[in-house]
């Protein structure tokens, strides 16, 4: 089963592709929590990638379809990507990509919310940056504050979850991602999903429009 995540920041997409790869086993490919790692390692991507990452701009094209051929490799059985693709050009590469192995995608799922119910959720959130697990200090916050209840290390506020970078971030999305909505659904692969539902009931309602795929893979 191969699926990607479409949605604005906040929307839920990391938290959802977490629940998927434990319930069907899929690999989760998330750009942004990869990326995070290449800038806290400080490599060549890393650097590159840093000033658009503060900015709440889009790593370049070429820089993250690099990137995603690489991880494709460890991904044979299936995989959900949280936050690629991001731009028409990204899903073209991914297409080319998947289609060079035989291996088209199964579907494309589209949160849905409205911006104040991002803002809000963003400026809650608390991120284990060692695995990208997050909280929310308003509907799901950890035993002890500031503390990630499994690994019991710090939990951070990530730096481009400051409410201008969030403004700029979600403007970004409105502008470049947007358009994929639609080139999913012309080839009938869109699933839309009520992102401001509660975690449980969304999972339900991704897993009910795959499920019966990804149980096969
Ligand atoms: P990335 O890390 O991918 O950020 P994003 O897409 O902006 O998404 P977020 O991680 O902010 O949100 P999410 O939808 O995963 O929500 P979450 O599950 O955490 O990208 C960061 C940057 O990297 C980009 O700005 C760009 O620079 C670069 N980048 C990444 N990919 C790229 C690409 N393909 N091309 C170019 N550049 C790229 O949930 C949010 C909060 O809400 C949490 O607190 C959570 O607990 C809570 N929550 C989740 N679901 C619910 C629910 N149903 N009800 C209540 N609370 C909920």
């Amino acid at each position: 089963m191969r699926v990607v995540f479409l949605g604005p920041p906040g929307a839920g997409k990391g938290t959802q592709a977490r629940i998927l790869q434990e319930r069907f086993g899929l690999e989760q490919i998330s750009t942004g929590d990869i990326l995070r790692r290449h800038l806290a390692m400080g490599t060549p991507l890393g650097k590159q990638a840093e000033s658009y990452m503060q900015r709440g701009q889009l790593v370049p094209d070429d820089l993250v379809i690099d990137m995603i051929e690489h991880e494709l490799e460890r991904a044979p059985d299936g995989f959900v990507m949280d936050g690629f693709p991001r731009t028409v050009a990204q899903a073209e590469a991914l297409d080319e990509l998947l289609a060079r192995r035989g291996t088209p995608l199964d579907a494309a799922v589209s949160f849905s919310a409205d911006r104040a119910a991002l803002v809000e959720r963003l400026a809650s959130r608390w991120t284990n940056p060692r695995n990208g697990r997050t909280y929310n200090a308003l509907t799901n916050p950890p035993k002890v504050a500031g503390i990630d209840d499994e690994d019991g290390g710090e939990l951070i506020q990530r730096e481009d979850d400051r409410a201008e970078t969030v403004a700029k971030r979600l403007d970004v999305y409105e502008r470049q991602t947007w358009p994929l909505i639609e080139y999913y659904r012309k080839v009938g692969k869109l699933v839309q999903v009520d992102a401001l539902a509660s975690v449980a009931s969304v999972s339900e309602t991704i897993a009910a429009a795959i499920g019966d795929e990804a149980g096969s893979c």
